[in-house]
């Protein structure tokens, strides 16, 4: 596949698929990494002088608009960062005539693409009208590559198509991990999206040596919603029914794990960690996976995570943070990935 570096996009329209899903709060955004690793790939199509259309979902609004998932917050922090004034957010129905104006090296942001069922459903017509604003799709979002969406698998059979240097670097680091992970290899999952990743669970028991299960996780498989057959690879909490928090005697063998272990995978915080009563599992187990930075190759995904683990200023000590939490844990887990397929991109 070719890299984009290697084209001349001087004028072109080019439709980049991000993932700005950034965690909020009462139209905060409580962290902007997922803004932040963009901004150098914005830059470099500035100065190719192309004309950059920013296609993002942020949260899950069901198809059609809602307030509180615009990405009017998301605006401010990219005009921080690029120095810039961007257009938008411009909803799909005017967004034409806007993108006719626009000039050379100038930044549009398209309002949340998930207010569309077109976008939700994966609907052909709706992915052909989405290409016909640009000339070029480049696809750097590898956090959402694990959905079937239009703007992210439907929307590659109608435009010469790219996979962006974000999804590139995270796509090659995660393969190599994938292809000789030293071992004992140990893969922490909690967080929401419950069914999503209660289902990687089973797929991880068939390599990894332990995985370790926490908050709604545990539950939905404790109580037989999700069914694993090599259970006995998973460890659950001794006590946590409500799903708060793992209590001190299950952070002990979590952190006895974690000590073995040559290879470490994480997504998803341990317990309700939004309420700060919560927080000292995930800490406590963050902090141990830090004092042992050098024994241990540590890969951390997912908003929630990176946020919390920013806070405490923790982040640094993982030797890899992808973009993606679902879509990291189901690479990971050997699963297909729509949106990579659509690309034709391996890792190669
Ligand atoms: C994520 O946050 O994992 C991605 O943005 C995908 O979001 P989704 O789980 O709502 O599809």
């Amino acid at each position: 596949m070719k890299k984009i570096n290697r084209l001349n996009l001087k004028s072109k329209k080019i439709l980049l698929r991000v993932d700005f899903n950034v965690p909020l709060e009462g139209g905060k955004i409580l962290d902007d990494y997922r803004i932040k690793v963009e901004i150098p790939v914005i830059k470099k199509l500035i100065k190719k002088k192309a004309k950059i259309i920013l296609i993002s979902h942020l949260g899950r609004p069901k198809g059609e608009f809602k307030e509180e998932f615009s990405l009017r917050p998301v605006k401010k922090v990219l005009e921080k960062y690029l120095r810039k004034k961007i257009i938008g957010p411009i909803e799909l129905e005017k967004v034409k005539e806007e993108i006719n104006k626009m000039k050379e090296g100038e930044v549009l942001l398209l309002e949340n693409i998930r207010f569309y069922k077109g976008e939700i459903e994966g609907d052909e017509n709706f992915a052909k009208n989405l290409a016909s604003l640009g000339e070029v799709f480049i696809n750097d979002a590898f956090s959402v590559c694990h959905r079937n969406q239009a703007s992210v698998t439907k929307i590659t059979k109608y435009l010469p198509s790219f996979a962006g240097p974000n999804l590139v670097s995270e796509v090659k680091t995660l393969s190599k991990i994938l292809k000789k992970p030293k071992r004992p290899l140990v893969v922490i999952i909690g967080g929401k999206k419950v069914e999503d990743k209660a289902k990687v669970v089973e797929n991880f028991t068939k390599y990894a040596d332990w995985v370790l299960v926490g908050n709604l996780v545990a539950n939905e498989i404790k109580e037989g919603r999700i069914k694993v057959k090599n259970i006995e690879k998973v460890i659950f909490p001794l006590e946590d029914k409500d799903a708060l928090d793992i209590d001190p005697k299950t952070i002990e063998i979590f952190k006895e794990k974690i000590k073995n272990a040559k290879t470490l995978f994480w997504a998803g915080p341990l317990g309700k960690i939004e309420d700060e009563k919560y927080q000292k599992g995930t800490l406590e187990i963050a902090k141990e996976i830090g004092r042992l930075k050098r024994k241990l190759f540590s890969v951390v995904g997912g908003g929630d995570t990176i946020e919390f683990l920013n806070k405490f200023s923790l982040l640094k000590k993982f030797d890899f943070v992808s973009t993606g939490g679902g879509a990291m844990l189901e690479f990971l887990a050997g699963k297909r990935m729509p949106g990579l397929e659509a690309l034709k991109y391996d890792g190669n």
